[in-house]
């Protein structure tokens, strides 16, 4: 495991959870810090339907309940990221939720503690700025979900140090990832392609070109995908999807990059994917908490 023992970890969303689930696998302590108490104590409850799920989807590595929340701490305090060896950060995609977080972290946090960012788009070198210690951070964008995934996009940043870049490599290794390492860009390699794949795909279905279900069949029938593009992003949520396509218009200042007005609908309605119940795709029966 190297130096890193105690993991802080921001954000105790979709991708909060799966961090923290695959970090309590690899015996990790965790500090999860959310915005209210509300917010973490959901969190609990949808940890427990979580590693549930896990243990049937990949047993040999599954932990309980109990063996998670032994070694985790739920607080609203970032301040409790004092003593923590590495932070893993997966607040909300906006620059307005992520930018006071990190204007904070670098006093918070020791010096010299590897603070990554895990965004879908955001610059990472932005981010690294506001600290103060800009070459102690870097981008792990894992995918969703964390536990079954094997592998990490991981970003270098402008001011990012090879030392940090192995500390976090060698830290990804204990966690059981493997790592690939790109240079900062937004949406980096993998959510530049695949945010205008899921976006083109939104907008055949509002032209009416073909159904969700049959574009998907397509993805998944001809070309062997798992996975097809709009279940893909009801996974990530259309939420996160939306930010993180808003983020590419926003940075690339190209037209490319615009939402299907169906995708902004879809989030405007609150169907989110997933994680409310129903989005492309309806998941009703599974739909938790
Ligand atoms: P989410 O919406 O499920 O969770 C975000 C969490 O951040 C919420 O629980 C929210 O309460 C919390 N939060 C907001 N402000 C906060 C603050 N000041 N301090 C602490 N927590 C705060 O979003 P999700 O999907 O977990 O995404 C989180 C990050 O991970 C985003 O930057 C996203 O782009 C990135 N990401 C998402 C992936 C996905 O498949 N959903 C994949 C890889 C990266």
């Amino acid at each position: 495991m190297g130096n890193v023992r105690t993991v802080g970890v921001i954000g105790a969303g979709v991708m909060g959870r799966g961090v923290t689930t695959a970090l309590r696998q690899a015996g990790f302590r965790v500090v999860l810090v959310d915005r209210d108490e509300e917010i973490l104590e959901r969190t609990r409850a949808r940890l427990r339907d979580d590693v549930r799920l896990y243990a049937m989807l990949a047993p040999g590595s599954a932990i309980t309940a109990d063996e998670l929340f032994a070694e985790t701490v739920f607080t609203t305090n970032l301040e409790d990221l004092a003593d923590v060896d590495l932070v893993v950060e997966n607040a909300t995609e906006l620059w307005t939720v992520k930018r006071p977080i990190y204007e904070r972290l670098g006093g918070v946090c020791r010096p010299g503690v590897i603070i990554a960012v895990n965004t879908s788009a955001i610059s990472i070198t932005r981010l690294g700025a506001l600290t103060g210690r800009p070459e102690n951070v870097i981008g792990m964008h894992f995918m969703n979900p964390v536990p079954l995934k094997p592998t990490v996009e991981v970003i270098r940043a402008h001011h990012t140090s090879e030392s940090t870049v192995d500390a976090a490599r060698e830290f990804l290794t204990a966690l059981g990832k493997k790592s690939i390492v790109v240079n900062d860009s937004p949406g980096f390699v993998t959510n530049r392609v695949m945010m205008l794949t899921v976006n083109e795909a939104a907008f055949l279905v509002h032209e009416g070109v073909a159904s969700a279900a049959d574009t998907d069949r397509l993805f998944v029938e001809c070309f062997g995908h798992t996975m097809g593009p709009l279940e893909t992003a009801d996974l990530i949520g259309l939420d996160t999807v939306l930010l993180s396509i808003e983020v590419l218009y926003d940075e690339f200042k190209d037209s490319k990059y615009r939402p299907c007005p169906l995708l902004t609908k879809l989030v405007d309605a609150g169907l989110h994917g997933r994680k409310s119940g129903q989005g492309f795709f309806n998941y009703e029966s599974a739909k938790r908490g």
